[in-house]
């Protein structure tokens, strides 16, 4: 009798203390931590990165890439954004490719994809785009307005036409980061085309 109440006991105390509190998904969640020896091999001592670090000269955060580094893919240019030099781009550039049909075509599919929407399929500045912004995208043809190359869109040089593609100009935002300096070339090849085609 008394044994029968003991191990009844027992088992309702084995119940209560195995049952902690379980997740959802049946593990047991414990309130302990557990105890970590070594706790190296959990923590590691690596500095962050970007932490300052004294194994570097003045504990600095980070090497600095050597001096004149580019990262990788990116070609220079060596004409800044201004007004200035964008003429010297107009009169000293010339288009570096071949001037043949895989080039011309390759241009093309570019212009399609990158242009066409603004600039109009033929390059009349009546692309699909009818935001207001975007209402007076100039004709590659027209003979008459100035510009500040101080020619007409129809005389542009292919050096305007490169510093334009690579930094844009007002509504116009730059493409440098999406199209490679040969793709450009390649572009301004088959604007060539489409200004000779019109005339
Ligand atoms: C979002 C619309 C838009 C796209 C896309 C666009 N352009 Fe333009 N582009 C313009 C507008 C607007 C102007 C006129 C800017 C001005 O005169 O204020 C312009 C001007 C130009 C000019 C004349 C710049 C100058 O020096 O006077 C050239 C050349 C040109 N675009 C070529 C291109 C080429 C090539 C592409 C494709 C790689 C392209 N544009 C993509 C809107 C666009």
């Amino acid at each position: 009798m008394s044994n029968k109440i003991a191990y009844i006991l027992v088992f309702i105390l084995i119940l209560t203390i195995g049952c902690g509190d379980s997740a959802s998904d049946g593990r047991k969640l414990t309130k302990h931590p557990g105890y970590e020896y070594m706790p190296d091999m959990y923590r590691s001592p690596s500095y962050e990165t970007y932490s300052e670090n004294p194994l570097f000269p003045n504990n600095s955060t980070a090497r600095q890439p050597v001096k004149g580094t580019i990262p990788r893919g990116f070609v220079p240019f060596e004409y800044d954004n201004t007004l200035d030099e964008y003429l010297q781009a107009g009169e000293n550039l010339i288009n570096p490719l071949k001037n043949n049909l895989s080039n011309i075509e390759e241009g093309e599919a570019l212009y399609v994809m990158f242009c066409a929407h603004c600039h109009g399929k033929n390059g009349d500045g009546k692309g699909s785009i009818q935001h207001p912004l975007y209402g007076a995208v100039p004709s590659y043809l027209d003979d008459v307005l100035l510009r500040r190359s101080g020619t007409t869109m129809k005389e542009l040089s292919d050096g305007h036409m490169y510093h334009a593609i690579t930094y844009g100009f007002n509504a116009m935002g730059g493409h440098a980061s999406q199209i490679s300096p040969e793709e450009r070339w390649q572009i301004i090849m088959y604007v060539n085309e489409l200004q000779k085609e019109n005339n």
